[in-house]
């Protein structure tokens, strides 16, 4: 059964009741969906409400088995002298099942290199988390023709410093760094593309399986044209994933594509 995944990031956005209100919302909806096995929704909040987070999935797990809690991000190392980061271990402790690593704002932010990335990833798997690993070109890659070997050259950085199975219990989000809060999406032709390329290195590579989302101004519109494109297994939503309704309609769709 091939497994597919809408992941909501928060991103640094909700005050603490706007996180429990989001969490409620979502939950209620979710619970009048009927979601296929294969598909798994995670929500993503920020740290400081991942514990109300989880709580609140908990309470609603017999109608939402279904939903789980990641994080944002983790540390490589299991603890240490890191003032303010937080550990794979320490997220896996506090209830979550995912975590992104390697986001774009991340890279961008803080310079997250490749091989950092890679640490992480295996500092995540060795937690029993399922990392959300993102990859993506800018504009300028982009347009001078270089998408293919920046997303390709990321992927096998990844292999280099964890390992070609730890892409077997991963997922890979193609995430363009011109499509993410910009509401200038991706066609789903352009991910598509992006997206085969992918599946053909990770079928080199003995993860055919690992499933690879979509993320960049994803919204109720353009989910489900995404959701058709063979290489698409889901989606990584930023923004649209702050307004229950709209992150339900974006599973919706997800239900409708893959209620097999
Ligand atoms: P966006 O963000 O949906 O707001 O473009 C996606 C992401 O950064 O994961």
């Amino acid at each position: 059964m091939k497994q597919r995944i809408v992941a909501g990031n928060w991103k640094m956005h909700t005050r603490r009741g706007e996180a429990s209100d989001l969490v409620a919302g979502i939950l209620h909806h979710v619970g009048q969906l009927t979601l296929p096995d294969s598909l798994d929704v995670v929500v993503c909040p920020p740290f400081v409400w991942i514990e109300q987070t989880v709580a609140a999935l908990h309470g609603a797990r017999s109608m939402c088995p279904s939903v789980h809690c990641g994080a944002q991000d983790c540390h490589e190392e299991i603890s240490g002298a890191y003032t303010g980061d937080v550990s794979a271990q320490m997220i896996a402790d506090i209830g979550c099942d995912y975590v992104i690593v390697g986001h774009s704002e991340r890279r961008q932010y803080y310079g997250e290199s490749n091989s950092r990335v890679a640490r992480k990833l295996r500092a995540a798997l060795a937690a029993g988390l399922r990392p959300i690993v993102c990859v993506g070109e800018s504009a300028d890659e982009r347009t001078s023709g270089r998408t293919v070997d920046v997303v390709t050259q990321q992927i096998n950085e990844l292999v280099d410093g964890a390992g070609a199975d730890a892409l077997n219990a991963s997922v890979i989000a193609y995430e363009p760094l011109w499509a993410i809060g910009t509401g200038v999406a991706a066609s789903p032709e352009q991910a598509q593309e992006v997206h085969h390329t992918i599946r053909v290195r990770l079928t080199e590579l003995s993860a055919p399986s690992t499933p690879i989302l979509y993320g960049g101004s994803v919204n109720a519109l353009n989910a489900s044209a995404y959701f058709q494109c063979a290489d698409i297994d889901g989606a990584l939503v930023g923004g649209a994933s702050l307004n229950a309704d709209v992150f339900v309609s974006i599973v919706s769709a997800a239900v409708a594509a893959w209620n097999e």
